[in-house]
């Protein structure tokens, strides 16, 4: 597929996704999204990726789904296609971790895209929120859910109800966002993160995803029970044998995802 709204580069087993509408705020019409989509199912099957960073420009990650294109519609027209279902579910199925790189608004979908993925960093210009009680709906890409779950029911209602942004400090004193840089070094730190989880052993990486990402869909005596039995799994592997060893031996491990 050519890509006509991302921008795709791939550098040190790092898959870079930059979403490239600048003029309209990266906001996510269908093209943006099947190439986005595209993008990811291919960096998953990529072997020389082994992490990927999704990024904005310096105004916006994406002002969210793309109004001009959904103004028209009909309730007809949005259940029969299906809207925002299917067509994002390679990046929230995705097996190798996804980090959202946020500089300016991350607004509606565009905020709801950046929580789909596995951690937010973010930039000091940074500004999310969830406006779509102002256009006569309300989030549709999960949004109502993945934003109480971050912050809380109190500043999730706030947000939905009132849509109002909510900054980069805030974000992250609310636990929505990982980190915090100044915007002149948000494209570097989101590297240098991507790299340094690329270098882990990828069976360790993708254990440690699916066990963070299921204390969201179980019980906690579930999730400890996952949990320890995926842990318990690591003990076949090579990787083990191979990191426990360096520790010992005072060297960095060499990880062969064995
Ligand atoms: N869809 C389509 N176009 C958008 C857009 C969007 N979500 N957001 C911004 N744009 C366009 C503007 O129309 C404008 O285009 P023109 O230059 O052709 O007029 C361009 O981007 C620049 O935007 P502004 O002139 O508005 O820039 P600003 O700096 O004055 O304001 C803003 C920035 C506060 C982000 C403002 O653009 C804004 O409020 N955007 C809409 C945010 C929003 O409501 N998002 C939710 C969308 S609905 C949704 O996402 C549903 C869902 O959950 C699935």
């Amino acid at each position: 597929m050519a890509y006509e709204n991302i921008i795709v580069e791939i550098t040190d087993h790092v898959c870079l996704i930059k979403l490239n509408r600048p003029k309209a705020l990266n906001a996510l019409n269908s093209q943006l999204v099947a190439e986005l989509s595209d993008a990811v199912r291919q960096a998953e099957t990529n072997d020389k990726v082994r992490c990927m960073i999704i990024s904005g420009c310096d105004k916006a990650f994406a002002a969210g789904a793309d109004i001009s294109e959904m103004s028209e519609k009909t309730f007809v027209d949005v259940v029969t296609d299906d809207l925002f279902g299917a067509s994002l579910l390679p990046i929230q199925n995705a097996n190798k971790p996804i980090i959202a790189s946020v500089a300016g608004y991350a607004l509606g979908g565009g905020c709801e895209l950046a929580m789909m993925c596995d951690f937010i960093i973010c930039a000091d210009n940074a500004k999310f929120g969830q406006p779509e009680i102002n256009l006569g709906v309300i989030a549709g890409i999960g949004g109502t859910q993945r934003l109480t779950r971050f912050v809380g029911k109190s500043k999730s209602m706030d947000m939905h109800l009132t849509g109002r942004f909510m900054d980069a400090e805030e974000a992250e004193r609310s636990g929505l966002v990982s980190r915090v840089v100044p915007l002149k070094r948000l494209a570097e730190v989101s590297l240098s993160i991507a790299i340094k989880i690329a270098e882990k052993s990828q069976i360790s990486v993708k254990a440690a995803k699916q066990a963070v990402n299921r204390s969201y869909e179980t019980t906690l005596s579930e999730g400890l029970l996952f949990e320890r039995r995926v842990f318990h799994s690591m003990f076949a592997t090579e990787d083990q044998k191979e990191g426990m060893t360096a520790f010992i031996e005072k060297r960095d491990p060499h990880f062969r995802d064995k």
